[in-house]
């Protein structure tokens, strides 16, 4: 805790912490887990609609409903509320205002899903924020048509009618708030066509991640990245059609060009005086199901780095030029082997392996799961000055050629539903090429995480990500009790969320001691609970109480005493029950 030294800085710190809890509080979080066929209840209606509704989307005519009723009261746009309210409390005072318009609108509007509903919803737009009726009207149809359309889950019907063999109509695979045409559930998902990647909505919305991304470096580090290593999966980019695809296309200072029929074959320069920063170098590493989904999309990024590497401009403003003419003059090699920067697997294989060593703790040296990454994903993608494909050459010592010179690794979270501690992958991926730059450049990069559910383009430290994600979820009583309602399973869930953040201290060291402390003091020295979790499933409960003694083991956490041997003793006691010596009473 930072001492307050004036009345000043004690108002900035509470200003700070208060927007903190803001943050926390109003993030979404999946309370229990999905349950095949069953329709959403009225309070997670209200959270989507409110999420849905939060976006411009120009393209439906319709406009984001905080900026409606932020510019009904007269002050700045949302997102200029959100950044400044941590600063201000005049912004912190009208984004409240904002939000609790908009929370009671919507709380109207689902209450009473009547046209009379609607219309009144309409009507205390109008009446407490002067939100024109026609624009709120606009608004009001699109999430009728959503809230009618959740009323109802087609999954069960879905499924009986594929097993039964007949006909299942398709529908756009997605995220409901980036796409709400997803609905109605139980259709048949298809995914997107490559050459449509990335569309005009993801390019609009990547282009204030891309520069929020750039500015978070400058705050922090004082210079731009010159290179950037960015994780790129296959279904992200197919729920937000390309939206990580139009990041790094703009982080390269390009635009897609379409040919006749729709296509994104190719892409236009940026003209530096238009671009008005320089061109950033970036390093992709790409999932296997992106290799196999993205084909044409990959050949489009081994385009735009050819053609931007190979631009007459100073190396100041195109660092990926700058790397590459410095690569051909230190090492002799050619163009075009000094201009790969789409990396993923071999052909036919997927994933790091890294998130399977550090589940089984089969490593010594943190370096091992840097050097697995790049084992896994050293196999370049793209074409060589003579229209040639390589596509799945082994790269090793270009990969890390490229790697040695990064500064920040990033990736993006596009859903409420997944993220990082959810899964085993965004250590696995993200941790894993952090790792294997620290290796080649001996310090351990910045890491970023973009949030692009938030209004307001949210770039968050890999630091910041894991507090809010264990405040969220991990520690927050209303995620681990939906989820031990769900018994057996739940516990796993829980089992899992603590490994994947000790995921993040081994690949990143991003875990605060707190974070252990607390999930020790939930999960393991509260008795009733521990009794609950080892009743449940002692497997999980085994494997949680031995991910933090190792947590410790390795150095990663520093535990009292007292704490470390409460944590043997729980381990021991529930490797008796599993080996059935434990006398219950
Ligand atoms: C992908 O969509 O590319 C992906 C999903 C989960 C794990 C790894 C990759
Ligand atoms: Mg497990």
């Amino acid at each position: 805790m930072v001492k307050a030294t004036s009345k000043d800085q004690r108002d900035r710190r509470v200003l700070e912490l208060y927007d903190k809890v803001l943050e926390i509080e109003q993030r979404l979080i999946p309370t229990g887990l999905h349950v095949f066929g069953r329709a959403a209840d009225k309070s997670e209606i209200a959270d989507l609609l409110s999420m849905v509704a939060a976006f411009d989307r120009p393209e439906l005519g319709v406009s984001s409903l905080p900026d409606l009723v932020a510019a009904g009261l007269g002050v700045p746009a949302y997102k200029v509320l959100l950044n400044e309210s941590a600063n201000s409390e005049e912004r912190l005072h009208q984004r409240e205002s904002v939000e609790s318009v908009v929370r009671d609108v919507i709380e109207r509007f689902v209450d009473d899903p009547s046209d009379a509903g609607r219309e009144a919803a309409i009507d205390l737009l109008l009446k407490s924020a002067a939100v024109p009726v026609e624009e709120a009207r606009r608004v009001f149809e699109l999430l009728s048509g959503i809230r009618e359309q959740l009323k109802t889950n087609h999954e069960l019907d879905g499924l009986s009618r594929a097993l039964r063999g007949e006909y299942i109509e398709p529908g756009p695979g997605a995220d409901i708030i980036q796409n709400p045409s997803i609905l109605p559930t139980g259709r048949n998902t298809h995914a997107v066509n490559p050459y449509s990647v990335p569309s005009v909505p993801a390019l609009r919305r990547a282009e204030p991640v891309a520069e929020a991304l750039i500015e978070r470096h400058r705050r922090e580090a004082g210079s731009y990245p010159e290179t950037i290593a960015m994780v790129l999966w296959g279904i992200d980019n197919i729920k937000t059609e390309g939206e990580a695809v139009a990041q790094v296309l703009w982080l390269l200072g390009v635009t897609p060009r379409r040919d006749s029929m729709n296509r994104a074959t190719d892409v236009d320069v940026i003209p530096l005086e238009r671009l008005g920063r320089p061109r950033i170098d970036i390093v992709m590493t790409v999932s296997g199901i992106f290799r196999d989904l993205f084909g044409a999309t990959m050949t489009l990024l081994d385009n735009a780095v050819r053609k931007v590497a190979a631009l007459e401009e100073p190396h100041e403003m195109n660092f990926l030029k700058r790397h590459v003419d410095e690569q051909i003059a230190e090492t002799s090699c050619s163009f075009d082997e000094a201009a790969v920067r789409v990396f993923s697997n071999a052909a036919g294989n997927y994933g790091t392996n890294v998130n399977f060593m550090v589940l089984d703790s089969q490593w010594e040296d943190s370096r091992e799961l840097g050097d697995l990454f790049v084992t896994r994903k050293c196999f370049a993608y793209g074409r060589d000055s003579q229209g040639q494909r390589f596509d799945g050459r082994e790269a090793r010592r270009l990969l890390e050629r490229a790697l040695s010179r990064v500064e920040v690794t990033y990736q993006n979270i596009d859903t409420t539903e997944v993220g990082i501690t959810d899964v085993d992958h965004y250590f696995e991926y993200l941790g894993g090429v952090s790792k294997a730059v620290e290796k080649q450049t001996g310090a351990r990069p910045r890491i970023y995480l973009s949030d692009t559910l938030s209004p307001g383009a949210k770039i968050r430290t890999l630091e910041e990500t894991v507090r809010l994600e264990t405040r969220t979820k991990t520690l927050n009583p209303k995620w681990f009790e939906g989820m031990l309602r769900h018994g057996f399973s739940g516990v796993a869930e829980i089992e899992h969320h603590v490994t994947n953040t000790f995921g993040w201290s081994a690949t990143a060291e991003a875990v605060d001691d707190w974070v252990y402390d607390e999930v020790a003091a939930t999960y393991v020295l509260d008795e009733p609970m521990l009794e609950r979790l080892r009743s449940l499933n002692p497997h999980s409960a085994r494997t949680l109480v031995g991910r933090l003694l190792e947590a410790s083991g390795r150095g990663f956490w520093s535990a009292e005493q007292s704490v470390l041997d409460r944590l043997r003793e729980a381990f021991d006691a529930l490797e008796d029950t599993l080996e059935g010596v434990r006398i219950e009473g």
